[in-house]
């Protein structure tokens, strides 16, 4: 695979390098930015599922753009947490906390680091390992986001700001009216650096007021959304975010692009402890070259010939880079 195959084959990809973003991701956020202004006001943010960063990037820069402009009205410095199941990179100004979101003594972290405080804003752009089964996916994706919801309920200020990846496939009404439970207002946005080919759309929920009496731990997706009727069903606005003159993310553009003479950039940030590195270090521990493209290998259980093993360390390094 050519050194700038990805470059050509996705300009988010490359920007993200271009302009110091460990994900192209995080042209995500700022899009649903210029839509919804999430971060006017906010100084204390958390990033649930932030591996490898570029949303706590965001953040980062943000809050402390927002500091920089208040600060002769002595406000308190911004402050953020990062949670992820996975190890990151250190980010200035970032709390790290390498935990699981569906675990409540996480939010119990949260709460501690922010000094018995609440935040004013949630993010959650977390994706569990997909499986390749299409319906199980989009379960786990939606387990994932009432796991995030319900850790939300008690980490977020009245009033506050929660944002989270969602696939827009079956469970996605029954979603909307659960967070409608919560929040004045919720949409459904998809930014243009998010693939019109992808499921993938993100709720940006304003207003929070947690209902008096209710146990967010009730929440599931057994209800049947047939019988959400009238007020009880909602129906999210959808709303495309980061204005037209922005590239289209399912688009090839060519490597010299508006007036610019290509520069190839290395990824911003390498992972830390990924995944695939046991197949890495097996690569270099053994001499490859020498064995035919017919040989067996078998890596934790899953048999495949030594032309598949290489084709999938090739991918997962290519998607790893690229982080989606
Ligand atoms: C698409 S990545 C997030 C990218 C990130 N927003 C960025 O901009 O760099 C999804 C992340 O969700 C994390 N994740 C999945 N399930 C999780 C869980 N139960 N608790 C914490 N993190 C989880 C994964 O480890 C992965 O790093």
């Amino acid at each position: 695979m050519g050194k700038t195959s990805k470059d050509k084959r996705d300009i988010y990809y490359r920007r993200a390098k271009e302009e110091g973003w460990r994900a192209r991701s995080a042209f995500k956020l700022l899009q649903i930015d210029q839509e919804f202004s999430i971060f006017n006001g906010v100084t204390k943010a958390v990033d649930l599922c932030a591996a490898p960063g570029s949303w706590s990037q965001v953040l980062s820069r943000r809050l402390n753009e927002n500091y920089e402009n208040l600060k002769q009205k002595s406000e308190k410095a911004p402050k953020i947490i990062a949670v992820d199941l996975q190890a990151m990179a250190p980010i200035e100004g970032v709390v790290q906390i390498q935990g699981d979101i569906t675990n409540i003594k996480t939010a119990e972290q949260i709460i501690a680091h922010f000094g018995n405080e609440h935040a004013d804003l949630v993010v959650c752009d977390g994706a569990p390992d997909v499986t390749g089964l299409h319906d199980m996916d989009i379960f786990i994706q939606s387990q994932l986001l009432l796991a995030a919801l319900k850790i939300t309920t008690q980490i977020l200020k009245p009033k506050g700001t929660f944002i989270a990846k969602i696939f827009r496939a079956k469970d996605a009404s029954l979603l909307y009216s659960q967070l409608k439970i919560f929040f004045g207002s919720v949409s459904c946005a998809k930014p243009r650096s998010s693939r019109n080919s992808s499921f993938e759309a993100f709720v940006v929920c304003k207003d929070f007021q947690m209902p008096e009496g209710f146990n967010p731990a009730t929440l599931d997706l057994s209800t049947d959304i047939n019988k959400l009727v009238g007020i009880d069903r909602y129906i999210a606005p959808f709303v495309i975010c980061g204005d037209l003159t922005q590239p289209d993310s399912d688009t090839t553009y060519p490597l010299d692009f508006e007036g610019k003479e290509f520069r190839y950039c290395q990824p911003t940030q390498s992972p830390i402890n990924p995944p695939y590195q046991e197949a890495m270090h097996m690569m270099s521990q053994v001499n490859i070259g020498k064995f035919p493209e017919s040989t067996s290998v078998t890596l934790t259980g899953k048999n495949m010939s030594l032309a598949e093993f290489k084709a999938t360390k090739a991918k997962k390094q290519d998607s790893n880079d690229s982080q989606k």
